[in-house]
């Protein structure tokens, strides 16, 4: 058994930046960070555009920032967290700023600041088209700093532990119930170990990986909003998942899909359909810069009129030297197949990119399971609404970073580690022997979400999608109770009960609202979060 004070499941931003807030508050608590592959690979070392926070106050405010977030999030936001967040926002920048992360300025010695769909100021820092990278390398380095912080790699986090694994009744109804750490599957040596803890956290990222085409890293597959559904705990808003417009149309085919950053249409590139022509005007008067579910409806909305596979994004009218001063990834990648994007059109196609819902949480990271928060992009904590607002992912992971270490410090001396916790019980269990069925599987669960839960969804499709997932979930328990655990078992078992958790949402919600977009439910009436018990 591993003892420690806070376990943190995950090391993205959201993980990487509380274990860090935390070590410095409390010298005198240990913290454990899990990652279930290694450190570097992360939702956060992919991002491109930047983060998002007021910075030029001659030019732009906080009012502004809040008032695009909310028209993005199409009336589902919690206006008091919108605002925490963007006011908090920039000194939480200035902090990684000060811990090494680099962002590009101008030759005046300002920030570059960019701009991408939905808002209304040049607002978003950034370091090239790697911003990501460029926080995931600061991080990494800042938390050697703590020797007070052990970070664990290629460990995978199978369930959290509750009084369930002490043999009591807990229903999604319990009032009380308590997290006492987690099982997590050793890679390299194949047991699972048993983690206790006095807090622990879920930072564990999204869920793309339950589409076919995804800009997602693979380790996207929803661990902690599934283990949190399993522990009964509370998940909300599941059915806005945001598509990104602009992937790059590969036909050689990859996973995850390489994304073409909003920023280049912030740069001035602009879409178009394969006969050349502009079509975003038909949309929004923001035309291309409009927010980001208006712009993949429409994208689609054009592929499926034309039969196309993908639209165009030109940039061939753009300054070259600024284009590949400012996306040197994006246009070294295009060139790698075949494609310059100063002379040539870039195909480009919509794909599955972030989860706005998740794990329901207060504006201190608190899930409804004590001892146990939750921040990043697997929470639901009300600053995207139904749909989120380009570049404001970063910046919640910094905020609720900081805040979970907040409330953490002044409440964790009177909770008592849990010592009677059972070991992973692996009575009765096999080798697999054929991945077949994992893989197979996981193919079909893609197949599902991408042909009936996608950008636009009817009744009659989500219906087909609930039953085929039964199936699914069916075969999938019943491999799960009788072979031995892999890390394949564990992400198919999450996926399922995420692609549950999206087609349950989406069934309950009957309006269009941002991401949701039912053609038998076309009118916006119901304010409400759709929270699942
Ligand atoms: P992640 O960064 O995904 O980290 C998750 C961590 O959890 C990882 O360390 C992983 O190993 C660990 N983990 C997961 N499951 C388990 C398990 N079972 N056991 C142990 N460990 C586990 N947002 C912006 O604001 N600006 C952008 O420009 C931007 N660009 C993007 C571009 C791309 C291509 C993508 C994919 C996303 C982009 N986003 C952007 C979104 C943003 O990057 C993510 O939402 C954010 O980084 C999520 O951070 P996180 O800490 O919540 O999770
Ligand atoms: C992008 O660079 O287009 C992604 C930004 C984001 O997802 O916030």
């Amino acid at each position: 058994m591993n003892k420690t004070d806070i376990l943190v499941i995950g090391g993205g931003v959201a993980g990487l930046s509380f274990a860090i807030w935390m070590a410095e508050k409390r010298r005198d608590l240990h913290i454990t960070v899990l990652t279930k592959t290694h450190t570097g690979e992360s939702n956060t070392r992919y991002a491109q555009g930047g983060v998002a926070a007021v910075w030029d106050e001659n030019v732009d405010d906080y009012q502004k920032h809040i008032a695009d977030t909310l028209d993005a999030g199409d009336g589902l936001c919690d206006e008091d967290v919108v605002r925490m967040v963007v006011e908090e926002g920039p000194k939480r920048v200035e902090e990684i700023i000060q811990w090494g992360a680099r962002f590009d300025k101008k030759s005046d010695g300002k920030y570059d600041l960019g701009r991408e769909g939905g808002h209304s100021e040049n607002r978003i820092l950034h370091f090239k088209d790697i911003t990501g990278w460029e926080i995931q390398r600061t991080l990494n380095e800042k938390v050697k700093e703590y020797d007070n912080v052990t970070i664990l790699e290629h460990y995978f986090a199978i369930n959290i532990i509750t009084q369930h694994h002490l043999g009591r009744l807990t229903t999604r109804l319990s009032p009380d119930i308590e997290c006492y750490g987690a099982y997590a599957l050793n890679k390299e040596s194949n047991m699972i170990e048993t983690f206790v803890s006095r807090v622990t956290i879920l930072a564990t990222g999204g869920a793309g990986q339950v589409y076919k085409s995804t800009t997602n890293p693979v380790i996207a597959s929803g661990d902690g909003i599934a283990m949190m559904y399993r522990a009964k705990g509370r998940v909300a808003n599941m059915e806005f998942i945001q598509f990104h417009p602009t992937s790059l149309f590969n036909p050689a085919g990859e996973n995850p899909s390489f994304l073409i950053s909003e920023a280049v249409r912030g740069f001035g590139g602009v879409l178009r359909t394969t006969d050349g022509k502009e079509f975003m005007h038909k949309y929004d008067d923001r035309k291309s810069l409009a927010p980001r579910d208006i712009v993949a409806r429409a994208i689609d909305n054009e592929m499926k009129l034309r039969g196309d596979e993908y639209v165009f994004l030109d940039c061939t009218h753009l300054d070259k030297e600024g284009f590949i001063n400012h996306f040197p990834n994006i246009y070294e990648k295009c060139l790698s197949i075949g494609i310059d994007p100063l002379k040539d059109f870039i195909p480009v196609v919509p794909a599955c990119h972030y989860t706005c819902g998740g794990i329901l949480v207060d504006e201190m990271g608190r899930t409804s399971i004590h001892h146990l928060y939750a921040a990043g992009e697997c929470t639901s904590s009300g600053l995207h609404g139904a749909n989120r607002l380009a570049s404001n992912s970063l910046l919640e992971g910094l905020v609720y970073g900081e805040r979970m270490s907040i409330d953490i410090a002044k409440v964790i001396d009177s909770i008592p580690i849990q010592e009677n916790i059972p070991a992973w019980d692996a009575e009765g269990t096999t080798e697999p022997r054929e991945m077949v069925l994992l893989t197979q599987s996981l193919k079909e669960l893609k197949e599902i979400m991408s042909s009936y839960v996608g950008i636009v969804r009817t009744d009659v499709r989500l219906k087909r999608a609930q039953d085929r997932l039964y199936l699914l979930y069916e075969e999938t328990e019943q491999l799960y109770n009788t072979t031995t655990l892999s890390p394949q078992m564990c992400e198919l078992r999450n996926l399922i009960t995420i692609a549950y958790l999206i087609t349950r949402c989406a069934q309950m919600r009957k309006e269009s609202r941002g991401l949701h977009y039912n053609t038998d439910h076309p009118e916006q009436f119901d304010y409400k979060q759709n929270t699942l018990l």
